[in-house]
């Protein structure tokens, strides 16, 4: 099952998904960048995320805060003292942490692996603001996004006519100095997260707790993350987070074992509390009406607000946007033994196919003139990628027999592929050519564009044509 690691590393460097940071430096710990098909595809698992919680939910709304903060935020958040800063020993096997002192033998107490030597770890990056290097100056590159949410709880209430309960998403950089990274871009120095804060009256946190939890796994599932792979994980008490009443871990199973993609965190009124004290601003909620919640999906509708000033509790969905990458590339990844076409000689060869959701797929349709010592085929190719390129992403492609250049397409999850040949010269038809079962059918080039659209919000393709034999 490693193997695949190293094939899924290797692809996403040949074809350019993920490159090393810094490489020919000979690479920088842990820091990786995207490539032109990486930064496509990471843009479209964002976009199907903010869409999932701004446009599919009516009380989201989004921010984009600052990764700078006061120094002050991270001691009102617990960062710089609880937990953080203590000596620490890191499992080199299964990633767990613990405190030196709490531990009796020099095993991890979770799978006997090999502990790091302990060291006094605060996984906060630090940094100077200003020109200046002393105390005053240092600061901290974010550890969580989420912290600039709770910072802006009063501006966005103030600003907008939301009532609770009701969330804030964004999407955004965060830094940890992690003591093991690895596993290619899945435990990084620095990463995306993607995060909901759903603020809520604390008796409305359990249900609300549920609904996310379910939402944000059926979110993976509709994205085609295949089902067997994926659970649910009770975090045991002893290893909550600091800010943390409760949380569930959505895991997948990745080669290198069961691990969290999401935490689905109840950080009950820990940061507006704490934030509160810290800063002497007022961060409670004023429930004015006091009415029941008119929200008809359950359990927004049980939701019944008091009449009283609270501080609300909040429901966190924290998701990766690298290790949700690196999880939709590893589901997606198939080998086809025995060829998948038959214009080749290389029938026989094993074909890769990334079966990426059309959402996410960095390359929507590939344009391709059957051959490429026609002229008359390759004008016509570059006119129809003309006609498509403004509206989808698309790829032009003329090097090799078509065959290999169906293969080379299949490999990077290209939905679609448009073959430009003899006959296209005579009616302006076109091939159009199906990613996932090589299905062919003929259309005019005249309704491309829509054809194309409606194939890629679902339509079945055979919708469209007949297949060609
Ligand atoms: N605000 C809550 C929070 O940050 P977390 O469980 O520490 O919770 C949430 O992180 C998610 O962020 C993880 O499930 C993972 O997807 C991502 N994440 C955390 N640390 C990461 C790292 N070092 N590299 C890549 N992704 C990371």
């Amino acid at each position: 099952m490693l193997d695949l690691m190293s094939k899924i590393i290797s692809l996403s460097k040949r074809r350019g998904f993920v490159f090393q940071s810094s490489e020919i430096y000979g690479g920088f710990g842990s820091c990786y960048d995207f490539g032109p098909l990486g930064v496509e595809m990471k843009n479209n698992i964002k976009k199907a995320w903010w869409e999932e919680m701004t446009k599919k939910h009516e009380k989201i709304v989004g921010l984009d805060a600052a990764i700078l903060m006061s120094p002050k935020v991270w001691q009102a958040s617990g960062h710089l003292t609880a937990g953080f800063a203590d000596e620490l020993v890191e499992c080199k096997k299964c990633h767990h942490r613990f405190r030196k002192d709490f531990l009796e033998k020099e095993k991890c107490p979770d799978c006997g692996g090999e502990l790091t030597p302990p060291r006094k770890f605060n996984l906060m990056m630090k940094t100077f603001v200003g020109p200046v290097e002393d105390e005053a100056a240092t600061t901290y590159l974010r550890a969580e996004t989420c912290q600039g949410i709770y910072l802006n709880f009063l501006n966005v209430l103030n600003s907008s006519r939301l009532k609770i309960p009701f969330g804030i998403a964004q999407i955004g950089k965060a830094f940890r100095n992690e003591i093991t990274p690895g596993n290619f871009i899945y435990r990084t120095r620095e990463f995306e997260q993607m995060e909901l804060q759903w603020f809520c009256h604390p008796q409305g946190a359990d249900r609300f707790f549920e609904y996310w939890k379910e939402t944000r796994m059926k979110w993976y599932l509709d994205l085609g993350i295949k089902k067997e792979n994926l659970r649910f994980r009770e975090v045991p008490k002893e290893e909550l987070a600091h800010y943390a009443i409760r949380a569930v871990d959505i895991e997948y199973k990745f080669p290198f074992g069961w691990k969290e993609i999401e935490g689905v965190h109840n950080r009950g009124d820990w940061d507006l509390s704490n934030h509160s004290k810290h800063s002497g601003q007022d961060l409670k909620y004023f429930d004015e009406e006091g009415e029941e919640n008119k929200l008809s999906s359950s359990p927004f509708a049980k939701a019944r607000e008091t009449k009283k000033k609270y501080f609300p509790y909040i429901i966190e969905t924290s998701a990766g946007a690298d290790r949700s990458f690196l999880t939709f590339l590893i589901n997606a990844y198939c080998e086809v033994k025995g060829g998948r076409t038959k214009t080749t000689k290389a029938v026989k060869e094993e074909e890769v196919v990334l079966r990426l959701d059309k959402k996410l797929a960095p390359i929507k349709v590939a344009v391709l003139p059957l051959v490429k010592n026609k002229p008359e085929l390759v004008k016509k190719a570059k006119e129809v990628y003309g006609l498509l390129k403004p509206h989808f992403v698309c790829q032009y492609d003329e090097l090799g027999s078509i065959g290999r250049r169906y293969r080379r397409g299949d490999e990077i999850a290209i939905i679609l592929a448009v073959t430009v040949d003899f006959q296209t010269l005579k009616d302006n038809t076109v091939t159009l050519r199906d990613r996932d079962t090589m299905q062919q059918i003929r259309i005019e080039i005249s309704e491309l564009h829509n054809i194309i659209q409606k194939i890629l919000e679902g339509e079945k393709f055979l919708k469209f044509g007949k297949l060609i034999k």
